[in-house]
């Protein structure tokens, strides 16, 4: 069991929690990610991991009420103990000097970027982030990326900060403007990580995506994030969740996104 040491919503629906797990603090690297079981009747829910602080022991991650376990997860409160918290799992991200890299973050991918461009930042990398929300208010972490980039682009789906839009739109126009990225880096949605893809790859710059197909062990055993790079069956979990966008067969992705919409539809009705 772990501790949660801080709970705060920081955007409608939006929930940054830290917990006190420092075996995973010492060990954790960007862009890696933790499985969580809030008590012993849930599911098994991957989290991207946001924020670590080595010294203190703690490990921080954000999450969207969107379904039965996460509305769950939400109703926890400071001092609650999770039931499991698993990690560090997964690759991290390839973090080198690359030059100008563009950080794409939606919705929980906020948080996901955000030791991501740190780290890029820390190997003298311009940092470009590309952050976006349907609302102004529903964007977080303004500040903490304004600190490590050397520019911050706002898009909103309503026009009330930045370019009304999404970040995609922003990334394309910037492309074809001209614009020169080393690397372009994408954590989000799938929908938003295919469409940044797509726009890059006319362009040729590597994008790297993290995938977020439904997991279960997270560990390579049960097949269940598996998805097709390449025309190769990868699991997620493993073998990612770092993948090159142009690589993914996106149609299958985007199909199985939905493939247990309905019994999500009953188990929040219970
Ligand atoms: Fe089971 Fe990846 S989550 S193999």
């Amino acid at each position: 069991m772990v501790k949660i040491k801080e709970k705060t919503k920081i955007a409608p629906n939006i929930h940054s929690c830290t917990v006190e797990a420092p075996d995973i603090a010492r060990k954790a690297l960007p862009g890696q990610f933790v499985i969580i079981i809030p008590d012993e009747y849930s599911e098994r829910i991957p989290m991207t991991i946001a924020d670590w602080d080595a010294k203190k022991g703690t490990v921080t991650f954000i999450f969207l009420e969107i379904g039965a376990s996460t509305q769950k997860l939400a109703e926890f409160k400071q001092g609650d103990d999770l039931y499991s918290f698993t990690g560090p799992l997964g690759k991290p991200m390839e973090i080198k000097k690359f030059g100008t890299v563009a950080l794409v973050g939606g919705c929980y991918g906020i948080g996901g970027i955000y030791p991501v461009a740190r780290a890029l930042k820390e190997k003298g990398n311009k940092i470009i982030c590309f952050s976006e929300a349907r609302s102004k208010f529903m964007l977080y972490w303004n500040e903490k990326l304004e600190e490590i980039s050397d520019e911050v682009r706002y898009a909103t789906v309503d026009g009330s900060l930045g370019i009304k839009g999404h970040a995609y739109d922003d990334i394309e126009e910037n492309l074809k403007a001209g614009k020169k990225f080393d690397r372009i880096i994408a954590i989000g949605c799938t929908f938003m990580m295919y469409r940044v893809s797509e726009a890059s790859r006319p362009f040729g710059i590597e994008t790297i995506v993290s995938m977020n197909t439904v997991m279960i062990d997270g560990t390579g055993m049960c097949g269940a994030c598996r998805l097709v790079v390449e025309g190769k069956t990868k699991f997620a979990c493993v073998d990612g969740p770092h993948f090159n966008g142009h690589k993914v067969d996106w149609d299958i992705i985007l199909s199985r996104r939905k493939a247990y919409l309905d019994e999500e539809i009953i188990s929040q009705e219970r």
